[in-house]
């Protein structure tokens, strides 16, 4: 079973190469199960139910996020429209699962291929140079005690490579895959760990690489340059779709191959 995850959209330019190439990818790799990282889909800072509802058009099954993910107010609105238990797109758009108890939304999601194989996708955001989150790593225990599914993904959403690369070992031979998302720069460290977990430390951006992680270079580097504040922008150059396929055993969940993607226009 091929499974596809794609790193974090970066504003319209990110949505539209992963436009270009995603139907591509997923016929070409017979993918059964397309989950995004959507948390800078929307001009770069949260994403709408619009945005959203167009990203499940291009296929994806389910919606991960991160410290972004409140930016846009509406977002709130769109998952508390549904049920716990409802199978519904609203439903499939996660947010940390190691945010405070009480919290809008929903961490984790469990739904069943078209091929009828259950699967449940995790969202957890480190702590390390980050705020509003708990432990993450007792976080994914908790969770993993209440799931049946075999094949189990895990968005680790997080500033620091050690924090992700201690989760990969933690979760070792427990989910089919640990993917880092939230620095925007791709890893070349992706493996299969001896347990059977597919990993890769941060997937990368999909959106325009002429730019610092997104953002118009010229703003960030006149804050750099200055301290002064200033509004930034989403930048449109150079755009790439980055992303890893993982292939896994559907019965065991045990991945036996990660191939990193990046696709320019
Ligand atoms: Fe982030």
């Amino acid at each position: 079973m091929n499974i596809l995850f794609v790193g974090d959209i970066f504003g319209s330019a990110g949505r539209k190469i992963v436009r270009e190439h995603i139907g591509h990818v997923r016929e070409s790799h017979q993918v059964e199960l397309v989950v995004i990282n959507a948390e800078n889909a929307a001009g770069g800072f949260g994403v709408t139910p619009q945005i959203a509802e167009e990203l499940f058009d291009m296929g994806a099954d389910v919606l991960t996020t991160g410290n972004h993910v409140w930016d846009k107010r509406e977002l709130m609105e769109y998952l508390t429209s549904v049920s716990a238990d409802s199978q519904q797109r609203p439903r499939r758009v996660l947010r940390p699962a190691n945010f405070e108890p009480g919290v809008p939304g929903y961490g984790v999601f469990e739904g069943v291929t078209t091929s009828g194989v259950e699967y449940a996708v995790i969202d957890l955001m480190g702590k390390v140079f980050m705020s509003g989150t708990n432990n993450a790593f007792l976080a994914a225990n908790e969770l993993l005690a209440g799931i049946r599914a075999k094949v189990i993904l895990v968005d680790f959403h997080g500033e620091a490579t050690s924090e992700k690369v201690a989760m990969g070992w933690h979760l070792d031979g427990r989910v089919t895959a640990v993917l880092g998302t939230h620095t925007h720069v791709p890893t070349a460290d992706e493996r299969i760990l001896p347990g059977g977990t597919a990993y890769q430390t941060d997937v990368g951006m999909s959106g325009p690489y002429d730019s610092v992680i997104g953002v118009e270079k010229e703003l960030v580097l006149h804050r750099f340059l200055t301290g002064m504040p200033g509004k930034f922008e989403a930048a449109k150059g150079n755009p790439k779709m980055c992303a890893a396929l993982i292939t896994c055993d559907a019965k065991s969940g045990r991945a036996s191959a990660i191939q990193r993607i990046m696709l320019g226009e």
